[in-house]
C-alpha cells in the first residue's frame, strides 16, 4: 500500500514534460499545470507565443484594460461569432473552473509576458 502510493505520486510529479514543478499551490495552477504553460498550449496559437497577438487580440496588461469580469466572461463562454473558444467547465466538457479562469486572468493581467 505505502509502495504504491509512492509510486503513484511519482508518476502525478512526473506526468508529462511541463507537469507543474513541485511547490506550485494548486490554487495557482491551471488545467494541471502554471497558467503560463496552459496558456502556452491553448492560447498562443491565436493570442502570440508573447501575447502579442495574432489572430485574436494582444493579452497583455496594458492592453487588457476592461474590468476583469468581461474577460472572465469571454475567457468562460467565448465569443460567439470570433474564432475565441469557451474554455468553461460550462461550455466544454473537462473545461476550467471559475478560479483557474480567475487565476489565468490573474496571470494575464499581473504578470509581463515571458514570466
Ligand atoms: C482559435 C483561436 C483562439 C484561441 C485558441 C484562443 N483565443 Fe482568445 N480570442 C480569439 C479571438 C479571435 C478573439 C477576439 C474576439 C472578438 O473579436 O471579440 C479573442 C479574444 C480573447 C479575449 C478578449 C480580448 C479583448 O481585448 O477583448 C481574451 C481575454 C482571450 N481571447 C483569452 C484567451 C485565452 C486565455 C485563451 C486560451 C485559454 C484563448 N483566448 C484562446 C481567438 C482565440
Amino acid at each position: 500500500m505505502i509502495i504504491g502510493a509512492a509510486v503513484a505520486g511519482l508518476l502525478v510529479a512526473c506526468g508529462g514534460s511541463d507537469a507543474p514543478p513541485p511547490g506550485v499551490p494548486p490554487e495557482d495552477l491551471v488545467g494541471g499545470r502554471e497558467a503560463r504553460v496552459f496558456y502556452a498550449r491553448n492560447c498562443s496559437a491565436c493570442h502570440g507565443q508573447e501575447r502579442e497577438g495574432r489572430i485574436g487580440p494582444a493579452l497583455t496588461p496594458d492592453r487588457l484594460t476592461q474590468e476583469r469580469a468581461f474577460y472572465a466572461q469571454t475567457i468562460t463562454l467565448g465569443r460567439s461569432g470570433t474564432a475565441m473558444p469557451g474554455w468553461g467547465a460550462q461550455t466544454i466538457s473537462g473545461g476550467l473552473s471559475e478560479q483557474e479562469i480567475t487565476r489565468l486572468l490573474e496571470w494575464l493581467l499581473e504578470e509581463a509576458p515571458n514570466q
